[in-house]
């Protein structure tokens, strides 16, 4: 049954109340979800692909977050965990210090967004080093508060009309091997890109002054570029040899998005700060920093923290999220899923001009779409003709990079073989009629 009037009638009046700059992609209104499908007021049935940006990997509305987060509303909603505390954060800091890569001990605070843990990292890495200088990266993007934005390197929309930004940001290239910034190619380019660091760190910003290096494991708006297995690794020892923090910032990577807890992982790297948020909680809003023991105590009682921080529903939440990553073996699966994707990404590639490049690290995979394979022109355009073309035939996807011309996959890990299949013919017909227009 269709309730269209009803969904133009709330369209109607979200525009005359609601600001024009809190933006959605899709004008529809959600009723319902469930695993990998969402349905909407006019009864329509999405497969989805996006998972709220990263943020379902255990699927919607999955039954024992529910409950959990039912059964602690039932007996407190919220006291202020900084004026009286209880027990869900204590048991989740427990879980993440084990969680997060790396054998050193390790101590985590809660805060409610993923912008908001990176606040906190800068905070707390310029606190313990004494130093002011934080290294980002080209295609970074680290949230919408000042330090966040001032972090991310995409223009519009997230910086244009919001300066003056917040000082002491020094920018990198990333390891963007289907555009490098120094003309190589892998292997032969000798990661060039890590090594470079060594020498901004004479020429641009001195390891005297600088903090810490905030990296996204595989940058998410800015285009799932995965990076080289010795690119992190190279990029750690450089930071190792000058006293630099690393902050991983796995904001969207972590909680199983890329195979393992962390993506961390593949590359044995052990950050010094790392902050978590979007799938940790499935949906409540709850960001978590988790850092080297002596790092993250450095701060005296009450310099970090927030009204919000570590509520009670939200680590309930996470507590199950975590509880059903092993109960049903998420791991496992998002890696069976993962292999399956990039086999149907590659598969595309063969029949499709228009896809340059497929990235894919477990489950999150990206297809890079450009108008020419030699020359690499974006196709921003194309890209947002083959979304909404999948959106109206019932498939929920998402774009990103810098200039908007990435498709990138990060549905829930709980996607059944069906749904992927369906999913993944809807974008195979969204490419031939592309062809065709
Ligand atoms: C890597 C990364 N860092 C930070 C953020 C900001 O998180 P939030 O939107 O919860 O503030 C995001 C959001 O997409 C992200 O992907």
């Amino acid at each position: 049954m269709t309730d269209n009037k009803k969904t133009k009638e709330l369209n109607g009046l979200r525009d005359k109340n609601m600001a024009k700059g809190f933006a959605s992609a899709r004008s529809i209104c959600v009723q319902k979800a469930e695993g990998a499908t969402i349905w909407d007021m006019d009864g329509r049935e999405y497969i989805d692909f996006a998972g709220g940006i990263a943020v379902m990997n255990v699927g919607h509305s999955h039954p024992d977050v529910v409950a959990a987060v039912k059964n602690q509303a039932d007996k407190f909603m919220h006291t202020c965990f900084m004026v009286l505390p209880y027990e869900s954060p204590v048991r989740l800091a427990q879980k993440l210090n084990t969680l997060v890569p790396g054998e050193s001990p390790k101590k985590t605070m809660f805060v409610n967004s993923g912008a908001e843990a990176v606040e906190n990292a800068v905070k707390i890495a310029r606190y313990y080093t004494k130093k002011t200088g934080i290294i980002a990266f080209e295609n970074a993007f680290h949230g919408r508060t000042l330090m966040g934005m001032s972090l991310t390197s995409k223009v519009q929309p997230y910086k244009l009309g919001f300066g003056p930004f917040a000082p002491e940001i020094y920018r990198i290239p990333f390891a963007y091997c289907y555009r490098c910034s120094f003309g190589k190619e892998y292997p032969s380019c000798d990661i060039a890109c890590a090594d470079h660091l060594e020498s901004f760190l004479i020429t641009h910003c001195a390891p005297e002054t600088t903090a810490a290096l905030i990296a996204e494991p595989v940058p998410g708006e800015g285009g799932y570029m995965v990076p080289p297995p010795e690119y992190f690794p190279e990029l750690k020892k450089i930071c190792d040899a000058h006293g630099i923090l690393f902050i991983a910032d796995e904001i969207q990577t972590g909680i199983g998005r890329t195979g393992p807890m962390f993506a961390m992982e593949h590359w044995g790297i052990e950050a010094d700060i790392t902050t978590t948020a979007k799938s940790l909680a499935a949906g409540m809003p709850l960001s978590a920093v988790v850092g080297k023991k002596k790092i993250m105590d450095c701060v005296h009682p009450g310099g970090v923290g927030g009204t919000y921080g570590a509520n009670p529903l939200a680590c309930e939440a996470a507590l199950a999220v975590l509880s059903v990553i092993e109960k049903e073996n998420l791991l496992k699966k998002g890696k069976d899923l993962g292999e399956k994707l990039s086999t149907a990404l590659n598969d595309l590639k063969d029949d499709f001009k228009i896809i340059g490049d497929v990235r894919c690290l477990g489950p999150l995979a990206a297809l890079e779409l450009v108008k020419n394979r030699e020359t690499k022109t974006p196709a921003q355009e194309e890209t947002k003709a083959i979304t909404d073309y999948c959106f109206k035939k019932g498939l929920v996807l998402l774009s990103c990079g810098v200039y908007g011309n990435v498709l990138r996959f990060m549905m829930p890990l709980v996607t059944t073989d069906q749904q992927l299949e369906q999913g993944i013919n809807i974008l195979n017909n969204a490419f031939e009629w592309l062809e065709k227009r």
